[in-house]
């Protein structure tokens, strides 16, 4: 017995000679694949924009926590006041004489699980601060090394003199001498004179090489990852956080934008909604605003996706009973929200909220053609107040496509609900999430062949393959499941517009939910086996969806076809044609590219491809790269025996059609890219 005829008895390869036939047609391009086909999710879960995204290293910078000196250590004499400058953010600290010449008065941030910071990286420190008596005051701003065992903890020494007696902004930039990935921030009261003392506020250090330069800006690795997933759209600022626990708590854009030192803070519900993992220092800040939200979408080349609160609070966390829903007469100020957020983005320099933006240093409008109203919502309480939104929106802004709701589940009661009111409405896109196992993932690339072509379009807006038993990791295997599953979106791409794997980010001591695509500590960063399933779609997206089938049918690992799921597309642009195929069995097996119909010859072509001979690894901070697509050029010399079906390559079928075979390993996604000009 041969050993192909072992392994068929075995059941381990597949008895099929002939290998799988898949036949792309380039004559009938079909649906346009939307530049917002791949997008990205942005929440603060994991302490993903504070602690992350966000470039701020301080924690609590403005004293506003319910405890006030969170993140805080004392020493002498230090108490917190309320009366300061940023209406706000009213608390601030004063520092004094404690009392004895020889005894610090001062106060040190321990930054969010400390504080990365780079050996020859500038950094810029500022404060808000008055001085209180006649003498001389100034600040020693110090970052300590709280772990060394060395003679000396500090390794910065700057000073900033403290001159009126008015609340100022001062400033200090210098360049950091050491690698530390938990540093902490001290600053110091140095005066002579024990009648002066010093009040500060908004105390603040961030890197000034941030991404894109901006001030108030973003972490530059951790926002470089999102930029190299070149997103079609950026959809903020969540899920659960635009709804709130309670409707106080629901994400407010507006307390959001405008001076940074006066937004108010909000209470991040992730802080205690995963009760297995709680973290009681866990606020927004604010300070990743709308603003800035708008200003990434902008530098990444994505459109600006905003979710808006519709006057719900999280309906998981609250019983109907509790009355946490806005009463419907007074739904005008939710209406007002989202009325006054495309005015922000998109109006004249001459409006109240454009001119807004423009004091921010946008007067150009950001273009927004998308919004969000509600999230993962259900039931006729969500119903009698989107409908009303969605009206008053379309009376004023028809232009704005809006995004409704299927709930938070991929089927059921509700979902079934849902969808005939979004078709009623008219909706424009409804908003579909999917956390599942990876077998759901396996079985349904064909999830959106039978959806109705006419209606709300589908942004799948959130989506993950978690793992069997309840293992939700970043493993190979969940992302390959997901590649899978991709090649229905993308061959649906007439039905599905936009799409976000989520969470996107976690912070490796800061996470509450997980599998997330981009995992970071205080100085590394980690693209997860699932990025680089998007980074491959999103990089290889095409421009039309060309048919692909195998025996007649679409390719999506039904009975019969292997468990293989293909999709192809053509890209304009560049001529190229695109196939992506998934092999989700263990074996390896012979794949025939039949390339049907391509108006010139295939002058080259490139191979990416995604596997681990490992479903269970994972890409860590400390091997980021055990997991990543690899691509080479195919050798397309036409092969010889052009009759024999098992010579891989290049050759051209009986009906002279082009035709590149392959084995393709088991478990494996492979992206070939065929070039014609
Ligand atoms: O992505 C995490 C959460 O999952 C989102 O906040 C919510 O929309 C969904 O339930």
């Amino acid at each position: 017995m041969t050993l192909a005829a072992t392994l068929i008895a075995a059941g381990l390869l597949p008895a099929q000679p002939r290998g799988n036939d898949m036949v792309m047609d380039a004559s009938s391009p079909g649906a346009r694949i939307q530049e917002t086909m791949y997008g990205i999710f942005l929440e603060d879960i994991n302490f993903a924009a504070d602690g992350g995204l966000y470039a701020e290293l301080v924690k609590n910078r403005s004293f506003e926590y319910a405890n006030a000196l969170q993140g805080w250590k004392t020493w002498g004499n230090v108490t917190l006041r309320e009366d300061g400058p940023f209406e706000r953010c009213p608390h601030y600290v004063r520092l004094a004489y404690a009392g004895h010449p020889s005894v610090i008065t001062g106060v040190q941030n321990e930054g969010y699980f400390g504080m990365g910071v780079r050996e020859g990286a500038e950094y810029r420190f500022t404060v808000w601060a008055r001085k209180q008596g006649k003498g001389e005051a100034g600040l020693g701003i110090l970052l300590a090394d709280p772990s060394s065992m060395g003679d000396v903890q500090q390794f910065t020494d700057e000073y900033v003199e403290i001159t009126s007696a008015k609340w100022q902004k001062y400033e200090v930039v210098f360049t950091c001498p050491k690698t530390v990935e938990k540093a902490v921030l001290r600053v110091i009261l140095w005066s002579e004179d024990p009648g002066v003392s010093v009040d500060i506020e908004h105390v603040s250090l961030f890197p000034t090489d941030t991404f894109n330069g901006d001030e108030n800006g973003l972490r530059k690795d951790v926002a470089q990852a999102l930029a190299d997933l070149h997103p079609g759209i950026l959809r903020f600022p969540g899920g659960c956080i635009v709804e709130g626990v309670n409707l106080d708590n629901r994400y407010q854009w507006k307390n959001t934008v405008g001076p940074v030192e006066n937004r108010p803070i909000n209470l991040n519900r992730w802080s205690y909604s995963q009760f297995e993992r709680m973290f009681p220092d866990y606020w927004q800040s604010g300070g990743l605003g709308f603003f800035e939200y708008f200003r990434l979408a902008e530098e990444i080349g994505a459109e600006p996706v905003p979710i808006i609160s519709c006057g719900m609070a999280c309906q998981f966390l609250n019983d109907p009973q509790w009355d946490v829903n806005v009463p419907l007469e007074d739904l005008q100020t939710y209406i007002d929200d989202a009325l006054d957020l495309i005015e922000f983005a998109n109006g004249s320099v001459k409006s109240k909220w454009g001119k807004v933006r423009a004091e921010m240093g946008h007067p150009e409008p950001f273009g927004m053609k998308y919004l969000g109203v509600g999230n993962e919502q259900w039931g006729k309480d969500f119903l009698a107040r989107f409908e009303p939104m969605v009206k008053a929106i379309r009376a004023k802004h028809p232009e704005i496509k809006i995004i409704g709701t299927s709930g938070p589940y991929l089927g059921g009661e509700w979902f079934d609900e849902l969808w005939p009111e979004m078709r009623r409405m008219e909706i424009d896109l409804v908003d579909e999430h999917y956390y599942s196992s990876e077998t759901f993932f396996e079985r349904n690339a064909n999830r959106y062949d039978n959806y109705p072509r006419t209606g709300p379009k589908v942004f799948a807006g959130e989506y993950a393959a978690h793992g069997a038993d309840g293992k939700k990791f970043n493993h190979f295997n969940a992302a390959l499941t997901e590649a899978s599953f991709m090649t229905g979106l993308e061959r649906n791409a007439d039905v599905v517009v936009m799409s976000c794997y989520a969470p996107t980010f976690a912070h490796v001591e800061g996470w509450q939910w997980r599998p997330d695509l981009i995992w970071f500590d205080n100085l590394r960063v980690m693209r997860s086996a699932s990025y680089w399933v998007q980074q491959m779609y999103s990089s290889h997206r095409g421009t039309r969806v060309l048919p692909l089938t195998m025996d007649g049918k679409a390719v999506s690992g039904r009975e019969g076809q292997n468990n293989l799921s293909a999709s192809a597309v053509w890209d304009e642009t560049t001529g190229d044609y695109i196939v992506k195929v998934a092999n989700l069995g263990n074996y390896a097996q012979v794949v025939n590219l039949h390339l049907k119909g391509l108006p010139s010859p295939v002058t080259a072509c490139e191979r990416t491809v995604f596997h681990s001979d490992n479903p269970m690894e994972e890409n860590t901070l400390d091997e980021p790269e055990r997991i990543v697509p690899r691509t080479s050029d195919v050798d397309i010399t036409p092969v010889a025996e052009p009759q024999n079906p098992w010579i891989m390559g290049m050759r051209t079928d009986a009906e002279g059609c082009p035709h590149y075979s392959e084995r393709l390993g088991g478990r494996t996604f492979v992206i070939y890219r065929f070039k014609t000009k």
